[in-house]
């Protein structure tokens, strides 16, 4: 692998020209310019609704069967058409936990972990307590910090009709083993939806590899503009009732998306899986091999990997400096043996200090973090944390540097330690 070209990814984002450290990635990251200025464009040329038999509608078209397609390659997915995409994850988690809603019964259980944001949380929640169902509770394991099969299965009968499911946690970093879940809960008959938002920005999804019926992100968290993305099993997608105007389209893409779409924002989701394309060629290649030339799916996977290769290592020394800390917490994976089970989200406490308050001094001083729950609301209170306080969390992207790690360390060390 060459070494990652740092400087060149850092001037394809504008944001980063400036004095601040963002280091708050886990909670969105910062945009690269072809996606504002793909936004941008749209906005000039293609602001019109869709469907129109004229030139700006025509070009609105183009961009909205664009943003799925990518999607599709970006995920791994068959085509556009199991791509739906609107405001947000949690909106459309609940939207679609309505739909699903409809062929459930009284006493159907469904299951939700302690490890999970409550984006793919409280819609399962609000669902159960308005239809009758059982909701029962997977646990992550303190030790491993994951979901471990055994805990599943202990929970699986032949009531279950869905195991919701993180990929990777906004809180602790770690990435669970879902391919292996998945096929537990299936087995039981279950469906399962996966809340990807949190591994898409570092790792490869691949939703034919997983055996998952649903898995949604979010594409502030992956360099793109605010929005949610859900990719869903087309024939499931088909037969389930969609929450939607009645003159809706009943075909897919558009069956389970409300309203207009936000055709420039659709312009930037595109833009920024290009930008993941741009990154695998540049990075792709290695000291004797030629840069990626793959399909466009093959120079994604080459920039996760060459994204990973660099971040990964940062995460760790940030962890081991963290740790120097004396009373310092990392709640999450330490070990440097086992950094393929997390992302570079790193969160921890310190029994003398309140979060919000070294966030509030860090901010104050250029670098950007967020302290509390972070919606990890499970989370928080499964580890008996402190439910406002929660954690401090600093996240990182293969924008970051070592410089910006040494940063924030040594800025702890002098609060901290004092
Ligand atoms: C793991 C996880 N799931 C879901 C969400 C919610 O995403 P959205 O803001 O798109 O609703 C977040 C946002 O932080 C998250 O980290």
């Amino acid at each position: 692998m060459t070494t990652f070209p740092i400087e060149r990814v850092r001037a394809e984002f504008p944001a980063l020209a400036g004095p601040h450290a963002f280091l708050d990635n886990p909670a969105g990251t910062q945009v690269p310019r072809r996606v504002i200025e793909a936004v941008s464009s749209a906005l000039a040329s293609a602001a019109s609704n869709l469907g129109g038999a004229f030139e700006a509608s025509r070009r609105a078209d183009a961009i909205y069967a664009r943003a799925h397609e990518a999607m599709a390659e970006l995920l791994g997915a068959g085509s556009g058409g199991e791509i739906t995409i609107g405001q947000s994850m949690t909106t459309l988690t609940f939207q679609l936990s309505r739909s699903l809603g409809r062929r459930f019964r009284p006493g159907d259980e469904l299951i939700v972990t302690h490890m999970d944001h409550e984006g793919n949380v409280s819609p399962w929640l609000q669902l159960a307590e308005d239809l009758g169902l059982t909701l029962r509770w997977l646990p992550f394991n303190r030790d491993t910090w994951r979901i471990e099969p055994a805990d599943l299965a202990a929970l699986l009968n032949e009531r279950t009709r869905l195991l919701a499911l993180n990929y990777a946690s906004n809180l602790t970093g770690s990435i669970n083993p879902v391919a292996e879940l998945a096929a537990l809960a299936k087995r039981a008959g279950a469906l399962v939806y996966v809340d990807a938002v949190q591994f898409v920005p570092h790792g490869l999804a691949d939703v034919a590899k997983l055996g998952c019926d649903f898995l949604a992100c979010s594409s502030y968290k992956f360099f793109g503009p605010h929005l949610g993305v859900l990719w869903g099993r087309a024939q499931l997608l088909r037969e389930l009732h969609p929450y939607a105007v009645r003159c809706n389209t009943k075909d897919l893409p558009g069956r389970h998306e409300l309203g207009t779409p936000q055709t420039e924002l659709l312009a930037g989701l595109a833009a920024a899986v290009d930008y993941l394309v741009w990154l695998g060629e540049l990075t792709g290649g290695s000291d004797s091999q030629p840069p990626v030339r793959g399909s466009r799916r093959e120079r994604i996977a080459a920039a996760y990997g060459a994204a990973s290769a660099y971040e990964m290592p940062l995460a760790q020394m940030l962890i081991d400096e963290l740790r120097r800390i004396p009373g310092l917490e990392v709640q999450g994976i330490t070990e440097s043996n086992r950094l393929n089970v997390r992302v570079p989200t790193v969160s921890f406490t310190h029994p003398a200090h309140r979060n919000s308050d070294l966030a509030r001094a860090l901010g104050e001083k250029g670098i950007n973090v967020w302290s509390g729950h972070n919606y990890a609301y499970e989370v928080a209170r499964f580890l008996g944390l402190d439910e406002r306080e929660g954690v401090l969390r600093i996240g990182l992207a293969h924008y970051n540097t070592q410089t910006e790690v040494e940063r924030i360390v040594g800025e702890l060390r002098g609060l901290i330690v004092r």
